[in-house]
Protein backbone atom coordinates (compact mmCIF):
# COMPACT_ATOMS: atom_id res chain seq x y z
CA UNK A 1 0.00 0.00 0.00
CA UNK A 2 1.21 3.61 -1.02
CA UNK A 3 2.84 4.80 2.12
CA UNK A 4 4.31 8.57 3.05
CA UNK A 5 5.64 11.08 0.66
CA UNK A 6 9.61 10.79 0.17
CA UNK A 7 10.22 13.33 -1.84
CA UNK A 8 8.57 15.44 -4.59
CA UNK A 9 10.82 16.40 -7.40
CA UNK A 10 9.59 19.13 -10.52
CA UNK A 11 8.11 16.09 -12.65
CA UNK A 12 7.64 13.30 -10.13
CA UNK A 13 6.75 12.67 -5.92
CA UNK A 14 8.07 9.53 -4.63
CA UNK A 15 6.14 7.66 -2.01
CA UNK A 16 7.00 4.37 0.39
CA UNK A 17 5.67 1.76 -0.09
CA UNK A 18 4.26 -0.09 3.59
CA UNK A 19 5.71 -2.60 4.99
CA UNK A 20 8.41 -3.39 1.69
CA UNK A 21 11.08 -1.17 2.51
CA UNK A 22 12.89 -1.63 -1.23
CA UNK A 23 10.40 -0.76 -2.94
CA UNK A 24 8.79 3.17 -4.11
CA UNK A 25 6.30 4.37 -5.69
CA UNK A 26 6.79 6.85 -8.72
CA UNK A 27 3.91 9.12 -8.73
CA UNK A 28 3.95 11.14 -12.17
CA UNK A 29 2.71 14.58 -12.19
CA UNK A 30 1.35 16.81 -15.09
CA UNK A 31 3.78 19.41 -14.59
CA UNK A 32 6.57 20.78 -17.20
CA UNK A 33 9.59 22.64 -16.16
CA UNK A 34 12.38 23.81 -18.40
CA UNK A 35 15.84 26.17 -17.88
CA UNK A 36 15.97 24.36 -14.61
CA UNK A 37 11.79 25.11 -13.37
CA UNK A 38 12.37 28.90 -14.65
CA UNK A 39 9.30 28.20 -17.25
CA UNK A 40 6.51 25.89 -15.83
CA UNK A 41 3.37 25.03 -16.79
CA UNK A 42 0.83 21.95 -16.28
CA UNK A 43 -0.56 19.47 -18.48
CA UNK A 44 -3.80 17.50 -17.81
CA UNK A 45 -2.69 14.09 -18.96
CA UNK A 46 0.74 14.09 -19.16
CA UNK A 47 1.88 12.69 -15.93
CA UNK A 48 -0.11 9.55 -17.35
CA UNK A 49 1.53 9.86 -20.70
CA UNK A 50 5.26 9.96 -19.33
CA UNK A 51 4.56 6.92 -16.38
CA UNK A 52 2.69 4.71 -19.53
CA UNK A 53 5.59 5.72 -22.27
CA UNK A 54 8.10 5.13 -19.61
CA UNK A 55 6.82 1.72 -18.27
CA UNK A 56 7.03 0.79 -21.72
CA UNK A 57 10.23 1.82 -22.22
CA UNK A 58 11.72 0.00 -19.45
CA UNK A 59 9.78 -3.30 -20.34
CA UNK A 60 11.16 -3.21 -24.14
CA UNK A 61 14.89 -2.72 -22.33
CA UNK A 62 14.00 -5.26 -20.09
CA UNK A 63 13.10 -7.57 -22.93
CA UNK A 64 16.26 -6.56 -24.22
CA UNK A 65 18.24 -7.78 -21.47
CA UNK A 66 18.93 -4.15 -19.64
CA UNK A 67 17.76 -4.20 -16.24
CA UNK A 68 16.00 -0.94 -14.42
CA UNK A 69 14.47 -0.58 -11.12
CA UNK A 70 11.25 -0.55 -12.86
CA UNK A 71 8.79 -3.33 -11.53
CA UNK A 72 5.32 -2.50 -12.07
CA UNK A 73 2.81 -0.24 -13.74
CA UNK A 74 -0.04 0.42 -10.84
CA UNK A 75 -2.19 2.82 -12.66
CA UNK A 76 -2.38 5.55 -15.11
CA UNK A 77 0.43 7.73 -13.24
CA UNK A 78 2.26 5.67 -10.43
CA UNK A 79 4.72 3.17 -10.95
CA UNK A 80 6.55 0.54 -8.29
CA UNK A 81 10.09 0.56 -8.78
CA UNK A 82 13.02 -0.95 -6.67
CA UNK A 83 14.64 1.85 -3.90
CA UNK A 84 17.94 2.40 -4.98
CA UNK A 85 20.40 5.36 -3.63
CA UNK A 86 20.34 7.78 -6.45
CA UNK A 87 23.82 8.60 -8.23
CA UNK A 88 23.82 12.23 -8.42
CA UNK A 89 24.73 12.40 -12.21
CA UNK A 90 22.70 12.81 -15.35
CA UNK A 91 24.36 11.04 -18.05
CA UNK A 92 23.88 12.26 -21.22
CA UNK A 93 24.33 10.76 -24.38
CA UNK A 94 23.68 12.57 -28.35
CA UNK A 95 23.11 10.88 -31.77
CA UNK A 96 23.04 14.06 -33.10
CA UNK A 97 23.86 17.87 -31.89
CA UNK A 98 20.62 19.62 -30.80
CA UNK A 99 20.05 21.53 -27.43
CA UNK A 100 22.98 22.90 -25.10
CA UNK A 101 25.99 21.13 -26.92
CA UNK A 102 24.86 23.61 -30.28
CA UNK A 103 24.80 26.72 -28.31
CA UNK A 104 28.36 25.53 -26.00
CA UNK A 105 30.34 24.47 -28.64
CA UNK A 106 28.66 26.39 -31.82
CA UNK A 107 27.75 23.29 -33.76
CA UNK A 108 24.44 23.13 -36.20
CA UNK A 109 21.70 21.59 -34.81
CA UNK A 110 20.84 18.23 -36.24
CA UNK A 111 24.51 17.41 -37.17
CA UNK A 112 25.05 13.58 -36.91
CA UNK A 113 28.00 12.40 -34.52
CA UNK A 114 30.55 9.52 -36.27
CA UNK A 115 30.15 7.72 -32.74
CA UNK A 116 27.56 8.53 -29.98
CA UNK A 117 29.06 11.07 -27.93
CA UNK A 118 28.35 10.99 -23.99
CA UNK A 119 28.38 14.01 -21.45
CA UNK A 120 27.96 13.98 -17.37
CA UNK A 121 26.22 16.48 -15.85
CA UNK A 122 26.28 16.71 -11.67
CA UNK A 123 22.75 16.68 -10.58
CA UNK A 124 22.30 19.40 -8.82
CA UNK A 125 19.78 22.18 -8.79
CA UNK A 126 21.70 25.20 -6.73
CA UNK A 127 24.72 24.99 -9.17
CA UNK A 128 22.13 24.50 -12.44
CA UNK A 129 23.42 20.80 -12.97
CA UNK A 130 26.69 21.63 -14.64
CA UNK A 131 28.60 19.83 -17.10
CA UNK A 132 31.68 17.87 -15.42
CA UNK A 133 34.21 15.35 -16.61
CA UNK A 134 35.30 11.95 -14.71
CA UNK A 135 37.65 12.83 -12.47
CA UNK A 136 34.52 15.98 -11.05
CA UNK A 137 31.98 12.27 -11.21
CA UNK A 138 34.70 10.67 -8.93
CA UNK A 139 34.77 13.60 -6.47
CA UNK A 140 31.30 14.25 -6.26
CA UNK A 141 29.55 11.61 -7.40
CA UNK A 142 30.87 8.89 -5.28
CA UNK A 143 31.67 6.11 -8.28
CA UNK A 144 35.15 4.86 -8.75
CA UNK A 145 36.19 4.95 -12.27
CA UNK A 146 35.54 1.55 -13.19
CA UNK A 147 31.63 1.99 -12.23
CA UNK A 148 32.05 5.03 -14.54
CA UNK A 149 32.90 2.87 -17.26
CA UNK A 150 30.28 0.04 -16.50
CA UNK A 151 27.92 3.35 -16.78
CA UNK A 152 28.91 4.41 -19.45
CA UNK A 153 28.53 0.57 -21.19
CA UNK A 154 25.63 0.85 -19.92
CA UNK A 155 24.45 3.80 -20.99
CA UNK A 156 25.98 3.12 -24.78
CA UNK A 157 23.55 -0.28 -24.96
CA UNK A 158 20.36 1.70 -23.74
CA UNK A 159 21.38 4.08 -26.71
CA UNK A 160 21.72 1.16 -29.03
CA UNK A 161 18.36 -0.94 -27.76
CA UNK A 162 16.17 2.48 -27.69
CA UNK A 163 17.70 3.68 -30.99
CA UNK A 164 16.31 0.20 -32.50
CA UNK A 165 13.06 0.77 -30.66
CA UNK A 166 12.29 4.30 -31.57
CA UNK A 167 13.56 3.88 -35.30
CA UNK A 168 10.26 0.94 -35.22
CA UNK A 169 7.96 3.82 -34.43
CA UNK A 170 9.29 6.42 -36.79
CA UNK A 171 11.37 8.23 -34.69
CA UNK A 172 14.94 9.51 -34.70
CA UNK A 173 16.54 9.26 -31.33
CA UNK A 174 18.49 12.44 -31.12
CA UNK A 175 19.80 12.36 -27.44
CA UNK A 176 18.41 11.04 -23.89
CA UNK A 177 19.13 11.51 -20.12
CA UNK A 178 20.00 8.71 -18.17
CA UNK A 179 19.97 8.46 -14.08
CA UNK A 180 21.44 5.47 -12.62
CA UNK A 181 20.85 4.09 -8.57
CA UNK A 182 23.10 2.11 -6.35
CA UNK A 183 21.14 -1.10 -4.67
CA UNK A 184 22.01 -2.15 -1.50
CA UNK A 185 24.80 -4.54 -2.90
CA UNK A 186 26.54 -1.60 -4.70
CA UNK A 187 25.43 -3.18 -7.58
CA UNK A 188 24.18 0.25 -10.27
CA UNK A 189 20.87 -0.15 -11.88
CA UNK A 190 19.24 2.44 -14.49
CA UNK A 191 16.49 4.22 -12.59
CA UNK A 192 14.32 7.47 -13.26
CA UNK A 193 12.15 7.60 -16.38
CA UNK A 194 12.84 7.30 -20.01
CA UNK A 195 10.11 9.77 -21.77
CA UNK A 196 9.87 12.19 -23.98
CA UNK A 197 10.85 14.69 -21.19
CA UNK A 198 14.19 13.07 -21.19
CA UNK A 199 14.61 12.58 -24.84
CA UNK A 200 14.82 14.39 -28.25
CA UNK A 201 12.31 12.76 -30.62
CA UNK A 202 12.48 13.54 -34.44
CA UNK A 203 9.73 12.07 -37.02
CA UNK A 204 11.77 10.73 -39.09
CA UNK A 205 9.52 11.68 -42.21
CA UNK A 206 9.09 15.40 -41.27
CA UNK A 207 11.80 15.96 -39.05
CA UNK A 208 9.39 17.11 -36.68
CA UNK A 209 10.19 17.58 -32.84
CA UNK A 210 7.97 15.20 -30.42
CA UNK A 211 9.55 15.61 -27.17
CA UNK A 212 9.77 17.96 -24.25
CA UNK A 213 11.27 20.86 -26.99
CA UNK A 214 7.47 21.60 -28.02
CA UNK A 215 7.45 23.05 -24.38
CA UNK A 216 10.60 24.27 -23.82
CA UNK A 217 10.44 26.73 -27.72
CA UNK A 218 6.56 26.88 -27.79
CA UNK A 219 6.31 25.13 -30.62
CA UNK A 220 2.71 23.13 -29.93
CA UNK A 221 0.58 21.24 -28.07
CA UNK A 222 2.76 18.61 -25.49
CA UNK A 223 -0.07 16.43 -24.74
CA UNK A 224 -1.08 16.05 -28.27
CA UNK A 225 2.73 14.77 -28.63
CA UNK A 226 3.37 12.62 -26.66
CA UNK A 227 0.19 10.66 -26.71
CA UNK A 228 1.15 10.54 -30.50
CA UNK A 229 4.51 8.53 -28.70
CA UNK A 230 2.54 6.52 -26.28
CA UNK A 231 0.01 5.15 -29.46
CA UNK A 232 3.12 4.21 -31.58
CA UNK A 233 4.97 2.61 -28.79
CA UNK A 234 1.65 0.26 -27.98
CA UNK A 235 1.09 -0.31 -31.77
CA UNK A 236 4.11 -1.33 -31.71
CA UNK A 237 4.28 -3.31 -28.39
CA UNK A 238 1.24 -5.31 -29.62
CA UNK A 239 2.18 -5.61 -33.05
P1 LIG B 1 20.48 19.33 -23.24
O1 LIG B 1 20.71 19.43 -24.69
O2 LIG B 1 19.60 20.40 -22.69
O3 LIG B 1 21.77 19.21 -22.47
O4 LIG B 1 19.69 17.97 -22.99
C1 LIG B 1 20.18 16.72 -23.42
C2 LIG B 1 19.14 15.64 -23.18
O5 LIG B 1 18.90 15.47 -21.79
C3 LIG B 1 17.77 15.95 -23.78
O6 LIG B 1 17.28 14.75 -24.37
C4 LIG B 1 16.90 16.34 -22.63
C5 LIG B 1 17.54 15.66 -21.46
N1 LIG B 1 17.48 16.46 -20.24
C6 LIG B 1 16.82 15.98 -19.13
O7 LIG B 1 16.26 14.89 -19.15
N2 LIG B 1 16.81 16.75 -17.99
C7 LIG B 1 17.42 17.95 -17.92
O8 LIG B 1 17.37 18.60 -16.87
C8 LIG B 1 18.11 18.44 -19.08
C9 LIG B 1 18.79 19.78 -19.06
C10 LIG B 1 18.11 17.66 -20.20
Amino acid sequence: MKGSLLYEGKAKQVYRVEGEAEQLILSYKNDATAFNGKKKDQFNGKGRLNNLISANVFAYLHQHDVRSHFIKTLNDTEQLVEKTTIIPLEVVVRNVAAGSIVKRLGLEEKQPFDSPLIELFYKNDDLNDPLINDEHAYLLADVTEEELNVLKRMTLTVNTQLRSLFADVNLQLVDFKLEFGRRQDGSLVLSDEISPDTCRLWDRETGEKMDKDVFRQGLGDLVDVYEVILQRLEEKAHA
